[in-house]
């Protein structure tokens, strides 16, 4: 049996005490204290993990216990230190293929580094996630009745290791899509470099909220550590699918926006009976925050190339092939990972709650058309 190792990290404070929950009730600054001397821990052995045909393999999550801004902040050599720390300890235990979770795949190049110094194979897990992303977008389009060919898209976080192969996929589908990112001069140079083979009309802009002002469906990858979509430039009745960990859409999304459907597009079903136990305290599940039997894409990605046998740098860097992407996707299908079901703030999208977002976006529409008709 192939085993793996993936590298995980608090995104929040609640995390934290999620990871540990002696945490609870500490204060922020005491906890950021400890995590800066706090080293890498094996914090849980994943079993049951199983292909439809018997294919099996187990693997440890190994955190890195650092904040997202922490990672961000950091000197880069010391958080590479950190991570490799932590693969090194998944090696220990006997994982033959490493995947790094959330900002330990974002700092610096993008894995390409870590890899180069690590004792196995590493991946940052982004081809599956581009794929569930895409796949998620779609399936949010299809149940809010939006009609993708005559659908503006934004991208969000378009120069980014997931942004830019999303454009891409999502390009095929779309009658133009909208790329967004910070840096004007980056955005412009890969907007030259892919636009004359996109099969709709393209355009790009760092102005957030004027692109998603003219969106029906928005995917958001970007690697901020702050929310970035807000509840008042969201057009009636769109669909954002969030890639982004820490999440880039804004609670009061949710409080705001019946009308607006916002899914997360990590989520994947994993084949078996799989177990996430603690191994410090064996026989008690870690809490992942999903639904039961579900990762992350990126997770996922890491325990397909274990249950294949394809223990090799799969996904690195800032320009991942499509070809990539398609093939991890039939990997996937083929050891019976299957996208999970819809979710989006802590909570699953139930059939009533997608009826209620629709009969809200028609109401909002309906309003809509008011106010345009009053003179
Ligand atoms: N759900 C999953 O399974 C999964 C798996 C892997 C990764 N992730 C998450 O996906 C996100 C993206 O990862 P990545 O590897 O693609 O990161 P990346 O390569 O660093 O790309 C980040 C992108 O976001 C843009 N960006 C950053 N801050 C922004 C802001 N405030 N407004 C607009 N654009 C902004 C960056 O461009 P500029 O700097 O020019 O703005 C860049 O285009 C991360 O949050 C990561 O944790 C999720």
């Amino acid at each position: 049996m192939n085993k793996f190792c993936f590298v995980i990290h608090p995104l929040s404070f609640d995390d934290i005490a999620r990871y540990e929950p002696g945490a609870k009730g500490k204060g922020e600054p005491i906890l950021r204290k400890i995590m800066e001397w706090m080293p890498p821990y094996a914090a849980v052995h994943v079993t049951g993990v199983r292909t439809p045909e018997g294919r099996e393999t187990e693997g440890w999550f190994v955190a890195a216990p650092l904040l997202p801004q922490q990672l961000m902040d950091f000197p880069r050599e010391e958080v590479y230190r950190r991570v490799l720390g932590a693969i090194e300890i998944g090696a220990q235990l006997g994982a033959q293929v490493a995947g790094l979770g959330a900002f330990t795949g974002v700092v610096g190049d993008a894995g390409i580094t870590i890899n180069e110094r690590s004792p196995i194979p590493v991946t940052t897990g982004n081809s599956l996630t581009i794929a569930a992303g895409v796949q998620s977008l779609f399936r949010g389009a299809s149940e809010m009745g939006i009609d993708p060919a005559s659908s503006t898209a934004a991208v969000i976080g378009a120069t980014g290791s997931i942004g830019a192969a999303c454009v891409q996929l999502i390009a095929a589908k779309v009658k133009r899509v909208v790329l967004v990112a910070r840096n004007e001069t980056r955005l412009r140079k890969f907007h030259e470099t892919v636009a004359p083979a996109l099969p709709c009309a393209s355009e790009y802009t760092t102005d957030l909220s004027a692109a998603v002002r003219t969106a029906q469906l928005i995917l958001t990858a970007t690697s901020s550590t702050q929310d970035v979509i807000e509840p008042e430039a969201l057009q009636t009745g769109v669909v954002v699918c969030e890639l982004s960990l820490p999440h880039d859409v804004s609670r009061r999304v949710a409080e705001q926006r019946p009308d607006v459907l916002v899914v997360e597009g990590g989520n994947m079903l994993v084949p078996g009976t799989p177990r996430f136990e603690r191994v410090r305290e064996p026989g008690t599940e870690f809490d992942l925050n999903l639904p039961p039997h579900t990762a992350l894409a990126c997770m996922s990605e890491t325990m397909v190339l274990a249950l294949e046998g394809r223990l090799e740098p799969y996904t690195l860097g800032r320009g991942i092939s499509l070809e990539r992407v398609v093939e991890i996707s039939e990997m996937a299908d083929r050891c019976g990972f299957e996208l999970a079901n819809m979710r989006a703030f802590d909570a699953a999208i139930t059939p009533e709650t997608l009826a209620a977002t629709r009969a809200a976006a028609t109401l909002r529409r309906a309003q809509d058309d008011t106010v345009k008709v009053t003179p």
